[in-house]
Parts: C-alpha cells; structure tokens; sequence
C-alpha cells in the first residue's frame, strides 16, 4: 500500500474512532474498540495491541485488550520492542525485529514492528504495539497517524 492510499485509510479510521470512543472514558472500552477497529482496517496489520503499565509489578508491562495470536503476557522495561518504547517513551519503528538481538518473539511470524507509547497528562499508560508478517510495513505515515489516535481519543 503506498502512503498515500495508507493517509486516506488513517483518515477514515480516525474518524471512526473519534465517533465510537466519543464519552467514554474507561480506558479498557477505548484500547478494544481502537485495537478492533484497526485490525480491521489494514490488511498487513498481523497483531494490534496494547500492553499496560503494570501498577503492580514496576517496570513491567502486562498484556491488555489486544487482536491476533497470542500475546506474551508480561514484558519488562528495556526489553523487546515494546519495552524499550515504554522505558524511552518514544515511538518505535523496526523493519525486520528477526535483526534484533533485543526482539521478543511471542510469535515467529510476525517481522516489522511499530509501538506507539500512549501518554495521558504525561504518564506513561500502555503501548500500542503493531505486528506485520510483511518486512517494513509501517513507516511515518502509521507513526503520525497512530501519535494522533492515541491523543485523540485519550485526552
Ligand atoms: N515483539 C514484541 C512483543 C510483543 S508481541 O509481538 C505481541 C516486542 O519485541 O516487544
């Protein structure tokens, strides 16, 4: 999909969410719906999901509302591509995490990689994590689009 087919599909879903997550406020109702719209928005989208900060256990993430195989259920600070997104607080985009030596595989078949850390008053809440089977599916345009969903329909 080039990157302007992939904005005009942002665009849409965007206001999906915007119209369906409008009013509500439990955070758990808001991660599913987002992770069911999406999912069902994209073809290459393999795994879309959020982990949670755990509030518990410190500097673990546990797994949330999610669509796909099976996730991992907890995933440290600093490890794998999720953890290093919610240790830095910054937006990952890998090509191929089969490359990486810090990749946890909770499934083989996924290989290019987004998570996008979800700030709410700037606090770290969670991670959407997004999988692809395909090699560097995810590139500006979804880092954009999905900053700009996670602070639309979280603040
Ligand atoms: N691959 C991720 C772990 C989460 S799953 O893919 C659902 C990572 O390295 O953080």
């Amino acid at each position: 999909m080039d990157s302007a087919q992939k904005r005009k599909k942002y665009q849409n879903i965007t206001k999906s969410i915007a119209a369906v997550t409008a009013g509500e406020e439990n955070i758990i109702a808001k991660m599913a719906t987002i992770s069911c719209l999406l999912k069902s928005e994209f073809d290459y989208y393999y795994w879309c999901g959020f982990y949670l900060v755990d509030k518990v256990k410190q500097n673990q993430l546990v797994i949330g509302p999610y669509q796909g195989t099976l996730g991992c259920l907890r995933i440290p600070f600093g490890k794998g591509v999720c953890g290093v997104a919610a240790k830095s607080e910054q937006t990952q985009v890998v090509e191929n995490v089969h490359e990486l030596e810090n990749h946890i595989a909770c499934d083989a078949a996924s290989t290019s990689e987004i998570v996008v850390p979800l700030m709410i008053n700037g606090e770290l809440h969670a991670v959407l994590d997004v999988d692809s089977t395909d090699v560097a599916s995810f590139n500006d345009v979804d880092k954009q689009a999905l900053e700009n969903i996670l602070k639309l329909a979280f603040t």
